[in-house]
């Protein structure tokens, strides 16, 4: 069977970690998807690194446009990010009957009700575990493993740069700034990385979890969203002195009313285990009336973490793509929308 052939738009921190997974690790991923996925084209703006990176085995343009409309492209992997060209280039990828995979949760939290629409008209996946909570496969579970729960509540870190900055600062007792540029030099952290520190990425990730867990739109602009840049080094070290550590969590809760959606600075008691997550680690807890309680954790941001993800959804895709289209789960993502209309109450 000839290979899925893939577009890959952004060649930076997640881009190059796709890129050298899918290589390093060709023949098993091969065998799981059963057929091989080829990286044949790259769009990235700065070309020169790009053909180094891809050691000139890939065709390499600066114009993503002609990736997204090549007649040989199946599959486009969005790791650009942001939310202006991204979308663009998304919705056009859709509209030319491509396949997409994004890691980008802030276009999905703030243009997914348009973009899955649009997937749907077309008959295209769009896929995106990637999104939340970097390497962890927690679209998965919510979306598949957890299906036959009524989901009551999510709470977890799922921003691994103001992770990182709190244990840093609480361990090695280094201050703010300093921390922050570590986490950007790690790749942790977004492009804007006040994104992270005001606990709007993070919100964009319990955006798109609520949206999955109880069937509704995404609707990140209903969100509480408080990140951690109030927060001073005193402030940790008194809650330690009380027993306690401070995350930032993001939250989503069923209630009778509507639904809770928010982030903020939270007082754990040390003994418990979301407490004791270090570093750019997440973990995320998941209340299904029929499972009770689970938990996931695992690296939440970085570069190969978050390739391990998008490389999953290239598998689903391919698997789905190549097969019988009459026995073919026509769609990857869920419907926002299409299983309850609960209001997200204001905080
Ligand atoms: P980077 O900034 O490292 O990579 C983005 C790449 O896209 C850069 O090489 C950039 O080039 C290129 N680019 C920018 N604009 C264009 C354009 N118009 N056409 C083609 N290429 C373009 O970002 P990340 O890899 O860190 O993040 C990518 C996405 O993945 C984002 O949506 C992010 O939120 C998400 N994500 C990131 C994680 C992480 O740990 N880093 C984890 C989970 C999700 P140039 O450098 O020249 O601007
Ligand atoms: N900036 C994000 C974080 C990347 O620190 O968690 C992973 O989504």
């Amino acid at each position: 069977m000839k290979p899925i052939k893939v577009g890959l738009l952004g060649i930076g921190t997640v881009g190059s970690g796709t890129f050298n997974v899918l290589k390093r690790n060709q023949e098993e991923i091969t065998r799981r998807a059963g057929r091989s996925i080829e990286i044949a084209m790259v769009a990235d703006l700065n070309v020169e690194r790009a053909r180094e990176l891809t050691h000139g085995e890939v065709e390499v343009v600066s114009d993503a446009n002609l990736v997204v409309s090549h007649p040989d492209i199946d599959i486009v992997i969005e790791l650009i990010g942001g939310y202006g060209i991204a979308r663009e280039l998304v919705l056009k990828a859709i509209a030319n009957g491509k396949h997409v995979v994004t890691a980008n949760k802030a276009l999905l939290a703030t243009h997914g009700n348009e973009i899955f629409k649009a997937a749907q008209e077309k008959g295209v996946m769009v896929a995106f575990e990637a999104a939340v909570a970097g390497g962890i496969p927690i679209i998965k579970a919510l979306r598949e493993g957890l299906t036959a729960n009524r989901i009551q509540w999510i709470a977890g870190i799922i921003n691994g740069t103001t992770n990182f900055i709190l244990s840093e600062m609480r361990d090695k007792g280094l201050d703010f700034s300093t921390v922050l540029k570590q986490a950007q030099e790690l790749g942790y952290a977004e492009a804007d990385p006040t994104f992270d520190i005001e606990g709007v990425d993070a919100a964009h990730k319990a955006t798109i979890m609520a949206s999955i867990a109880y069937g509704i739109p995404m609707q990140f602009d209903k969100a509480y969203v408080e990140g951690i840049t109030r927060l001073e080094a005193s402030d940790i070290r008194y809650a330690e002195e009380l027993g306690y550590r401070i995350k930032l969590l993001g939250i989503t809760k069923r209630t009778p009313e509507g639904i809770e959606l928010r982030v903020h600075p939270t007082l754990i008691p040390e003994k418990r285990l979301i407490a004791n997550v270090e570093g750019a680690m997440n973990a995320v807890l998941v209340q299904g009336d029929a499972v009770g309680a689970t938990l996931y954790y695992g690296k939440g941001a970085g570069s190969e973490p978050t390739a391990s993800a998008v490389i999953a959804d290239l598998v689903d895709i391919t698997r789905l793509a190549t097969a019988d289209p009459e026995h073919r789960v026509p769609h990857l993502a869920f419907q926002p929308g299409s299983i309850s209309n609960l209001p997200i109450l204001p905080m």
